[in-house]
């Protein structure tokens, strides 16, 4: 109680005139120490604003300009790059006319890189776009690029889901055509990454004719289909006129889905169309994912080599055709498909479609094609046979090619013999395998 009685009495004035300075006093101070913080919060007010003035000017500067750093792309001297790369380069009065603007796709692939040299090297004008995605050693896709730019061919680094990258594209050049071969290929990796064969196959396809559709003038598209399409058919050679309806793999459906797909747009905004079903491709600078390919690796490095074989003991059997075949019917269909007839997304009229098998009518069994392959390596494969799994592969194709030799004068002129003696040639050379000269110098 004393306590608090004396507490009490402390907080009690004494006389009125000193509470009321002291009281005065204390509420400088409050005044004081209120002011001085509302001077510093006032100080940080100001700092703050300016920081969000300041990142929002810069946010506005990154918006509209970070996706060019991000995905490398866009600015004037990229703008010029593209013009002059889109550029045909044809005489002028040349027989062939003023040269085509190619838009190719996936051309730091196999396929693109040869038809962008190509188209490139007939004074056709060609941009590339590619992700160099890691689904095989992306330094061969920049080793193609290298190759690509040292002819004059400039390669974007860029998606073709990325709908702004495309309609900047068709903003700088106004394409005749679009060469489509980028896609997620492989088949028996559909089952390890399904989600790549959608994104790639389905979303980038749809996202490219978006953009074709939208152009003005829009371009003549022709793009790669496969084989694969002919899934359980066992009429053969295989026909245009055959069943596609039973894919065996979520890569062949993805493409069957894309022939349906470019169907569409070709019916509602009047795009011209090609499809180009590719039987088995290979050559110099090819996809490290396909046996020839990977049996020559091991087969020069003394590592065994897997060979599938189908029921009842049958060796399995491809219509291989090689690359310089397969660009020759890419660039005879560019030259032939009609022009698109829509604008800014509406159709005009009807326009052309068409479908077209590129093989080689040759089919080769995968024993045989071991056997070129060590006739050239000098060195025997170590084989494994193994009975086919069931993951989307077929036991055979061939195809029936005379519609294309009817309609694009394709006339494939290479064996597999002298194609893989090329292909050879080509890996020992870019790879340098030590155990390899002694083969190369015989080829
Ligand atoms: N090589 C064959 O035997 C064969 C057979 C039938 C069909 N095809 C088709 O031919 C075309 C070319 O095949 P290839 O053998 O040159 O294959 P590839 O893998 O060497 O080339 C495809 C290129 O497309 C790029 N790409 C993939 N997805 C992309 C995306 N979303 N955006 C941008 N680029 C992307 C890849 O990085 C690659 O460089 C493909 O459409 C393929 O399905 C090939």
């Amino acid at each position: 109680m004393r306590v608090l009685a004396e507490e009490e009495e402390d907080m009690l004035p004494s006389t009125p005139g000193k509470v009321k300075i002291e009281r005065a006093g204390a509420m400088t101070r409050q005044l004081h120490r209120c002011f001085a913080s509302t001077g510093t919060m006032f100080l940080w007010a100001l700092f703050l604003v300016a920081m969000t003035a300041t990142y929002l000017s810069f946010h506005s500067f990154v918006d509209t300009s970070s996706r060019y750093f991000a995905a490398s792309w866009g600015g004037l001297h990229w703008e010029r790059q593209i013009r002059a790369s889109a550029s045909p380069r044809r005489p002028p009065g040349s027989a062939e006319g003023a040269g085509l603007s190619v838009l190719v796709t996936g051309a730091a692939g196999f396929v693109g890189t040869h038809c962008s040299l190509a188209l490139r090297k007939r004074g056709d004008g060609v941009v590339g776009i590619d992700n160099f995605n890691k689904y095989y050693d992306p330094s061969l896709k920049k080793a193609r690029r290298a190759l690509l730019a040292s002819h004059g061919v400039f390669v974007v680094e860029g998606d073709i889901t990325d709908g702004r990258l495309l309609t900047k594209l068709f903003d700088v050049v106004p394409f005749t055509h679009v060469l489509h071969l980028a896609a997620q290929a492989g088949v028996r990796y559909a089952m390890e990454n399904p989600a790549s064969y959608v994104h790639s196959n389905i979303a980038g396809l749809v996202s490219l004719l978006e953009a074709c559709k939208e152009a003005d003038p829009q371009p003549a598209v022709v793009w790669a289909s496969s084989s694969s399409v002919y899934g359980l058919n066992d009429a053969v050679p295989f026909s245009e006129a055959h069943r596609t309806d039973r894919p065996a793999s979520l890569y062949a459906a993805t493409k069957k889905a894309g022939e349906e797909i470019t169907h569409t747009y070709n019916h509602i905004y009047g795009l011209s169309v090609t499809g180009l079903r590719f039987f088995t491709v290979y050559g110099p600078w090819g996809r490290p994912d396909m046996a020839y390919f990977s049996f020559t690796r091991n087969i020069l490095q003394g590592k065994p080599i897997t060979v599938y074989r189908g029921r009842d003991h049958v060796d399995l059997a491809r219509d291989f055709t090689y690359i310089d075949d397969i660009v020759r019917g890419c660039l005879a269909s560019l030259d032939t498909a009609g022009r698109s007839t829509g604008t800014g997304g509406r159709k005009r009229g009807p326009a052309p479609y068409r479908i077209f098998n590129l093989g080689n009518t040759a089919p080769v069994t995968v024993p045989t094609l071991v056997s070129i392959l060590e006739r050239y390596l000098r060195v025997n494969a170590k084989r494994n046979v193994v009975e086919m799994p069931g993951n989307g592969d077929v036991p055979f194709t061939h195809a029936n090619i005379s519609l294309a030799r009817e309609q694009l004068g394709y006339k494939p002129t290479t064996s597999l013999e002298m194609g893989l003696k090329k292909f050879v040639r080509w890996y020992l050379s870019y790879y340098g395998y030590n155990r390899g000269t002694q083969a190369f110098n015989n080829l």
